[in-house]
């Protein structure tokens, strides 16, 4: 999703999208844009300053694309030899509230499914002290504001909070007969192994970007359907990484948004639906997406994005 973009290049878009559909006929499972979505999504877009800047505060290298693998697998062939990213600027994620304080959650969570969390009282003060800095935001205060128009919130900031501890941070059993293991933020933000074997939930670029740092994480290439090639300034990207040995054959994440912009958008979804499993399609900015929000009773299972069309380019999967 680049900024600064002409509205003639989102008409290109729409139309070489409908063309798609034209020709690979009418889908009947992918949802039609929901503008509602859109429009809040996009304003929460435009507010998210603390957003980093592909080619300014951060470069990534997109390389090959990756091969086939199957979940399991333990021989992944790599399509790229260098880093996914090249240069972070670490001043300015340490110098941004949220991320810093996102940064230090990372560490707090048992990284195999099964392994029952144990949650210290400086690991709580840590959440804590992210939340408050998420619900600081210009973002999470306007969808604070968008919730509570439609009755999906408190307007009390302290209740406000609460649902935002419940739906990411409570902790619940993912796999069956352990301990409780596992919360939304954990899957999503930090991701997690399975029998050693597999990777399940991680999508969030600053969790790869660390781990591919301390070389936990080898980033095998791009995924994407034959022609499409991603390009620098993406800002959602499909993938393939192993992480401590064990293979995540395709992941999905926005990449250089913002924590709060994050949560902003997958708690909206959440909450405006009442299925186990949503799938919603949203244009924002230059791109089209689909939200995927599978919830785990009151609090979130997973959450991540797809790729439909960036650029004009469109994008088939
Ligand atoms: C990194 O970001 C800081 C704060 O925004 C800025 O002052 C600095 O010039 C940036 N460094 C580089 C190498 O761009
Ligand atoms: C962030 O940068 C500002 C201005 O450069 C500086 O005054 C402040 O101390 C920095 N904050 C942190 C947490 O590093």
């Amino acid at each position: 999703m680049k900024l600064a973009r002409t509205i003639m290049s989102e008409r290109v878009c729409g139309i070489l999208v409908l063309l798609g559909v034209f020709v690979c006929g009418l889908n009947a499972s992918r949802p039609s844009v929901n503008q509602q979505l859109s429009n809040i999504f996009n304003e929460l877009w435009r507010l998210d300053l603390n957003r980093m800047k592909p080619g300014i505060d951060y470069t990534i290298s997109i390389q090959d694309r990756a091969s086939f693998v199957s979940q399991r697998s333990h021989v992944v062939p790599d399509h790229a030899s260098q880093p996914l990213f090249s240069s972070v600027n670490e001043t300015k994620l340490k110098n941004t509230t949220t991320f810093s304080q996102l940064i230090k959650l990372l560490d707090n969570y048992e990284r195999s499914t099964g392994m029952t969390e144990r949650v210290t009282a400086e690991e709580l003060a840590e959440t804590n002290l992210f939340l408050d800095a998420v619900l600081e935001t210009e973002v999470m205060k306007r969808a604070h504001k968008y919730l509570v128009s439609k009755g999906q919130s408190s307007s009390d900031l302290r209740l406000f909070k609460r649902q935002l501890n419940l739906i990411w941070f409570n902790i619940y059993h993912r796999q069956r007969n352990t301990g409780l293991d596992s919360c939304g933020f954990e899957h999503v933000f930090v991701g997690e192994t399975k029998s050693g074997t597999e990777v399940i939930g991680f999508h969030n670029w600053i969790q790869f970007y660390l781990q591919e740092k301390q070389q936990h994480l080898d980033y095998k290439g791009y995924k994407s359907m034959q022609h499409d090639i991603p390009d620098q300034d993406d800002h959602v990207l499909s993938l393939q990484f192993s992480w401590h040995g064990a293979v995540k054959p395709t992941a999905s994440a926005f990449i250089g948004t913002s924590p709060e912009f994050e949560m902003a958008v997958f708690t909206i979804v959440f909450l405006m639906s009442t299925e186990r499993s949503t799938t919603v399609r949203v244009n924002i900015d230059q791109c089209q997406v689909e939200l995927v929000v599978i919830r785990h009773g009151h609090s979130l299972g997973t959450a991540y994005p797809k790729l439909l069309s960036s650029n004009g380019r469109h994008v088939r999967q």
